[in-house]
């Protein structure tokens, strides 16, 4: 993986810069220019992070292009204009009748690719659904696998079974909120409302291999920065908890959307243009927020509280 990093010993300045940098910390200096360590820990992770910063071009990792590299702005957004992107987004469920335009996407997906990565390079995988057919396809897969899967968890046989292999935690998330409300969702298809998809024209799925690093948490940032840039490009959109989870219970509905099967969908984000033109933002907070002022092993009483 190292011989992926050649340094030009002619015009590196020895700045250190790469060293300090490096995500990996595989670099060192070596008579007052960059080096490769000889037994490095790690192998190189092509984060491109030495070339972003080296002021002479020294460092070449090998799949990556300078002339590809835009320099960084100096215009940054103040944090008020921030803050009012931010807190003017909503979760859209009512959508016009009109699609995105391809470029339009394209830079949604462009900013969701720009997120931290939890181990370079990324495994999150992206599938945009923007067909009116395929759109409504996959929404007629949803509604079966949800009935179906709501009349096998009668069956006490398959409530033990789903209940070992889903976990604790996904058991309890499956039958205290995505059961109750697959069930009203599929109630609502039932008399012509559509509140798994709400006709959003644009459908996004962020999935990778089930044993990727981190790969829940970059399916979720990436959709997380798609959300935010479909806002800022005057799109709406709102994630849905109840497609990830019926994707991935059945194998045929991965195949036909052509997900492989090891991957999972992790997130799932429904765009377009919204009809409904939001008057007021709403505050959020935290459930709560703590600055750690004092000792946390000295609180004085605690450790006897808790013993009680
Ligand atoms: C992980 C996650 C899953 C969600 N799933 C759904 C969903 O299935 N259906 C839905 O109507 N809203 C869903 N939402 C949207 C939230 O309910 C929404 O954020 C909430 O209504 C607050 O509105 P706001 O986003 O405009 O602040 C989901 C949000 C998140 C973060
Ligand atoms: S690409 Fe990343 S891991 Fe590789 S040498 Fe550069 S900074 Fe280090
Ligand atoms: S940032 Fe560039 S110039 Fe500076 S030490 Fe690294 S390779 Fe050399």
């Amino acid at each position: 993986m190292n011989s992926m990093i050649e340094i030009n010993t002619d015009t590196c300045t020895g700045c250190g810069l790469c060293l300090k940098v490096c995500s990996r910390k595989i670099l060192k200096m070596s008579k007052g220019k960059a080096k490769i360590m000889d037994y490095p820990d790690w192998g190189c992770c092509q984060c491109g992070l030495c070339m972003s910063v080296c002021p002479s071009q020294s460092i070449q990792i090998a799949g990556l292009d300078y002339s590809e590299f835009a320099a960084p702005s100096d215009t940054k957004m103040g944090f008020e204009d921030l803050e009012v992107l931010l807190s003017s987004r909503r979760s859209i469920r009512s959508y016009k009748d009109k699609g995105i335009d391809r470029e339009v996407l394209d830079k949604v997906i462009r900013a969701s690719a720009l997120t931290p990565i939890g181990s370079p390079p990324t495994n999150t995988e992206v599938l945009v659904i923007s067909k009116r057919e395929h759109i409504d396809d996959l929404y007629q897969d949803i509604v079966r696998c949800w009935k179906k899967t709501m009349k096998s968890m009668n069956n006490p046989i398959y409530r033990v079974v789903s209940g070992r292999v889903a976990g604790a935690n996904q058991y309890h998330a499956l039958t205290s909120h995505a059961l109750p409300s697959a069930s009203i969702c599929c109630e609502a298809t039932d008399s012509g409302k559509n509140i798994f998809a709400f006709d959003a024209p644009v459908i996004i799925l962020f999935h990778g291999n089930k044993l990727g690093v981190c790969i829940v948490e970059n399916c979720w940032l990436a959709a997380s920065y798609a959300c935010i840039a479909a806002h800022a490009l005057g799109l709406g959109s709102i994630f849905s908890g109840m497609i990830p989870p019926i994707v991935n219970m059945n194998a045929e509905v991965k195949h036909k959307y052509g997900i492989p099967v090891e991957n999972n969908v992790y997130s799932c984000l429904m765009l377009g243009y919204p009809a409904v033109k939001f008057k007021r933002r709403i505050p959020r907070e935290h459930k709560d927020v703590r600055y750690l002022n004092t000792n946390p092993f000295y609180v004085e009483g605690a450790v006897e509280k808790e013993r009680c």
